[in-house]
């Protein structure tokens, strides 16, 4: 069975009198262990369906599977209880809070989960062994996105979910950020599921899903994904 997989999933958003048909029909697998990319211009609906996958929102209708749940079905309660343990988010603007250094950070995601790694060894994985104490202020946006995946790592997630997390950072430091994903997954064998509208970061993935509109364009099984160093864009 696939580690992850959505079924006829559709979100419709209502506001008023307006509805706005974000996902529609939308199926696809993942399997466990795999860097998935999700590839789409603005607007194809690539956030939402993050959001649904990882119970920070509900889908209008569908089943979606992870790791054996049926996360389509869970109440309320459930889905914050999933969201906590089971989840690793990483977003586009790093979403740190900035009275706390680059170590409270990361620990206080680590209060969350029963099993979670320690804090100071996961900054010491993103290479920031020498930045823990600082605050989000005084570090650059690369290490600013590095210390936001230690938060999600410090919580030994089953799946690691980014939102377009390079979408701040200038080509190297993108570059550097997406390299330490593919790493850590390969490393790890964690399943993490990135999104971006730069097709290029296709050649880095094992499996490539292009949305369009609301709806899967393609899926489409990458056999020889390319080290993040070896591509350019
Ligand atoms: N909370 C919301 N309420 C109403 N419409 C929304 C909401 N979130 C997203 N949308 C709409 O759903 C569509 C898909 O958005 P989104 O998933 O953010 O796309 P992407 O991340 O690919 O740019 C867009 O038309 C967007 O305006
Ligand atoms: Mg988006």
């Amino acid at each position: 069975m696939s580690f992850i997989r959505f079924e006829h999933v559709s979100k419709t958003y209502r506001s008023g009198q307006v509805e706005v048909q974000a996902l529609k029909d939308v199926s696809f697998e993942v399997e466990s262990g795999e860097i998935c990319v999700i590839v789409g211009q603005s607007g194809a609906g690539k956030t939402t369906l993050l959001n649904i996958l990882g119970g920070m929102d509900t889908l209008t209708g569908g089943t979606i599977v992870m790791n054996g749940q049926e996360v389509s079905a869970l109440t309320n309660r459930q889905r914050a209880g999933y969201r906590r343990t089971e989840i690793g988010f990483v977003f586009q603007f790093y979403n740190l809070i900035p009275n706390l250094t680059a170590l409270e950070n990361v620990e206080i995601a680590a209060q969350l989960v029963k099993e979670a790694l320690p804090a100071q060894e996961v900054l010491e994985r993103v290479g920031l062994a020498d930045r823990m104490g600082n605050f989000p202020a005084q570090l650059s946006g690369g290490e600013q996105q590095r210390v936001a995946i230690a938060r999600a790592l410090a919580k030994n997630p089953r799946l690691l979910l980014c939102d377009e997390p390079t979408g701040a950072l200038d080509y190297e430091t993108g570059k550097q950020i997406l390299a330490l994903l593919q790493e850590q997954s390969r490393k790890n064998g964690m399943t993490v599921i990135i999104i971006t509208h730069n097709s290029a970061l296709t050649a880095m993935a094992d499996r490539v899903i292009q949305l369009q509109s609301g709806t899967v364009k393609s899926v489409a099984k990458n056999e020889s994904p390319v080290p993040v160093e070896e591509i350019e864009w």
